[in-house]
């Protein structure tokens, strides 16, 4: 290509975008965990289709398992432009100044995937993304992982049973005044860096999807997990605002398009991660897994309700209402496809 044209792609890139010699614009799209997560598969395929769809104009490179920065270093490199894109779990966005994103942290506030996919895709998500545009950040989807599971080196059935333990979170307040009310002193740690700290007792245990416990291989170094789904893990797909505005608008589209295609397929793989690595745990043999009985999950829910109206304040009441009422709304969807039919 000519050095005229190539020139122009740089210059069309804004202060944030990168051609390489070829004229391909580049997207470093840095992420924390394992490819063979659901985030990490569904970046390939985003990879994947971006290039097929721009004529290989895009050309996607994913780092992942924190090789290029950990948590809230990634963060600050899509604002500065070193990386242009991400996708965070909700609960990261708090150090920011976006408080909002941690409603996906609050504790048994969402009975299932749809209630969450109903509150993401709908009005909350929409006043979500529209707070990172004040931050630089343009928000494209959501991605689920999926519910978290408590883990540590002893059983976990009551809530007695917590009390005392140290247990990683991510930065969210919502986590840690969940952590602090079961009675677990909390402490904040990047994802890269629990598997050692689980190994060398920094930590006692911690909560995540299974996916991701297991991917990190933490059944080494944690002999009991219980299937608490206590609460969410999904991820904000974000990008470097000034550089997505400077792109073409073709390739804008269809990137737009590539997005939506790998979060179909993210929402559909992302149950079923989890599933195939509970399995890979169990037949590992290393972490007994123990679910709750529902007095016992009753007690958990009971002890952590309080924080949805502590956290008003910082989440805002109308986003806790909003997932509220869609979270009735399912469960009378729900009883109404059980009920007998009238004659
Ligand atoms: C964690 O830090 O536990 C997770 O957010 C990692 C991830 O991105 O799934």
């Amino acid at each position: 290509m000519k050095l005229g044209v190539v020139l122009m792609f740089v210059l069309s890139m804004g202060i944030t975008g990168v051609a390489n010699a070829a004229g391909e614009i580049i997207i470093k799209f840095s992420h924390v965990v394992a490819p063979d997560t659901p985030k990490g598969q569904a970046a390939e395929r985003f990879k994947q289709l971006a290039e097929k769809l721009t004529h290989n104009r895009i050309k996607v490179e994913i780092y992942p398992n924190s090789q290029l920065y950990k948590d809230r270093e990634e963060i600050e490199a899509l604002q500065s432009g070193a990386v242009q894109m991400l996708a965070p779990s909700m609960a990261k966005f708090g150090p920011m100044g976006a408080r909002e994103f941690e409603i996906f942290d609050m504790p048994f506030l969402f009975p299932n995937q749809d209630a969450l996919h109903r509150v993401m895709d709908g009005d909350v998500g929409k006043k979500l993304f529209a707070k990172l545009d004040t931050k630089g950040i343009t928000g494209l989807a959501f991605w689920d992982n999926g519910f978290k599971q408590m883990s540590s080196n002893k059983p976990m059935h009551s809530v007695a049973d917590l009390k005392g333990l140290k247990m990683r979170i991510q930065s969210s307040k919502v986590l840690s005044a969940q952590m602090k009310a079961l009675g677990v002193n909390p402490q904040v740690m990047a994802f890269s860096e629990v598997y050692t700290a689980l190994q060398q007792g920094v930590v006692d245990g911690t909560e995540n999807p299974v996916s991701n416990f297991y991917t990190q291989k933490m059944n080494e170094v944690q002999k009991h997990m219980t299937m608490s789904n206590h609460g969410y893990l999904g991820y904000a797909v974000i990008v470097n605002k000034t550089f997505w505005e400077g792109l073409p608008a073709d390739i804008r589209s269809a990137l737009t398009t590539a997005m939506k295609e790998s979060t179909a397929f993210e929402r559909d793989i992302a149950q079923k991660d989890n599933d195939d690595a509970l399995a890979n745990v169990i037949a590992a043999k290393t972490t007994t897994v123990y679910t709750l009985t529902p007095a016992e999950r009753a007690e958990w829910q009971k002890t952590l309700l309080p924080l949805q109206k502590e956290f008003e304040s910082v989440i805002g009441t109308d986003l806790i209402q909003s997932a509220n009422a869609i979270a009735a709304q399912i469960s009378r969807e729900q009883a109404a496809k059980t009920l007998p039919k009238n004659k």
